[in-house]
């Protein structure tokens, strides 16, 4: 079985998931693509054949060409979309957020949780794509064998070299830091309890936002999490993360995968944004999101109410950049725990 995916959002990551699942992923084929503007849509499909290019992602979910949906428009219009794949009985990968709000998020995971057959698959798949990257799974691996003993510190660092048009200090924490939100629970499989967000002072590459920021996030295990999250720090897109435990420490290693020698110096190469450092990530997470589709089993990505937890984080953390960095408990809405 072929699937056939509508792809809405045909931006740098929309764009970048229509390439993957046209090249690299098996069992699937691009057969509609639609962004609000038109132009762009257009530009893309003509770059693959048989492609259809719309103005409207809801005529591409409810197009009979389409049987499955990847959701890559900008973050306020995640929820409405995907509401609609589900009301069409497609599955449906969304970006993260799922959400940028819980109330937003909670109606896509009460949404699925009414119409999922009993024991069906579930329709939602969220694109947190570190759970695919291969040195995030070595890792997560590695913890569950109890290479480092007891977790007791986790050190997580996002930096990439400018941030989009229009970024905030919030933005920053539901577009950028909510990735390690997700990371974390699931390296420590322990949910996060409580958080504090802290600042220094800041760069002056965009007036007015908050550029670094300090996150703590202590988790139900009892251990504690440093995010640094550096949008702008110039030198190029770098991921890292630590694991501290009791009896050693877990490291991502730079992934670049060529050193240089010349003149006299060794060098290795930043990306200049995710792409490439998550290009395997992207890929495996696409096809999983296929297989599951066409074996008619339940996806492996993160969920809905993983989105919604996700978000929850956010909104929490948020709230103590508002109040002084002032330390808050994460509150979730009340959930069947078999939901999403
Ligand atoms: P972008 O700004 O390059 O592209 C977004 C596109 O969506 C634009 O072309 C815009 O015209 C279109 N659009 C906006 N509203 C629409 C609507 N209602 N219907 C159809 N098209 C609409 O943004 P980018 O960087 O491609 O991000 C897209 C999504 O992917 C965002 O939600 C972002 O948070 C997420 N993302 C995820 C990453 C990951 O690593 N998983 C990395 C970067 C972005």
């Amino acid at each position: 079985m072929t699937v056939r995916v509508g792809v809405i959002g045909t931006g740098i990551m929309g764009a970048d998931h229509a390439g993957t699942l046209d090249r690299q992923v098996s069992g699937a084929t691009v057969t509609m693509v639609a962004d609000l503007d038109l132009g762009r849509a257009r530009d893309l499909a003509a770059a693959m054949p048989g492609v259809e290019a719309t103005d409207d992602g809801f005529a591409l979910i409810g197009d009979p060409a389409v049987d499955a949906v990847v959701v890559a428009s900008a973050d306020a219009t995640h929820a409405d979309l995907t509401l609609a794949a589900i009301e069409a009985g497609k599955p449906v990968l969304c970006e993260k957020p799922l959400a940028p709000t819980l109330p937003e998020c909670l109606r896509v995971v009460t949404a699925e949780r009414a119409t999922a057959g009993a024991g069906g698959p579930s329709l939602v798949s969220v694109g947190f794509m570190r759970r695919f990257d291969p040195g995030y799974q070595e890792l997560k691996s590695a913890l569950e064998a109890g290479a480092c003993g007891t977790p007791l510190l986790l050190h997580c660092v996002s930096r990439g070299v400018g941030s989009a048009p229009g970024s905030t200090s919030e933005s920053s924490v539901v577009g950028s830091a909510i990735h390690e939100f997700d990371t974390v629970p699931w390296l420590l499989d322990a949910r996060i309890v409580e958080v504090s967000w802290h600042a220094p002072r800041s760069t002056a590459a965009v007036p007015g936002m908050q550029d670094p920021q300090l996150i703590l996030l202590r988790t139900a295990d009892g251990a504690l999490t440093t995010v640094e999250v550096f949008l702008n720090a110039r030198y190029g897109y770098d991921i890292r993360c630590e694991v501290v435990g009791d009896r050693g420490t877990l490291a991502l290693t730079n992934p670049a995968r060529m050193v240089a020698d010349a003149d006299r110096r060794r060098a290795v190469g930043y990306p200049a944004d995710w792409r490439p450092r998550f290009a395997d990530a992207y890929r495996a997470e696409l096809q999983a999101f296929i297989d599951a589709i066409a074996a008619g089993r339940p996806s492996i990505l993160a969920t809905a109410r993983d989105g919604l937890v996700a978000t929850a984080v956010a909104e929490a953390v948020i709230a103590s950049m508002h109040d002084g960095g002032r330390t808050v408990a994460v509150e979730l809405p009340e959930l069947d725990p078999t939901a999403g």
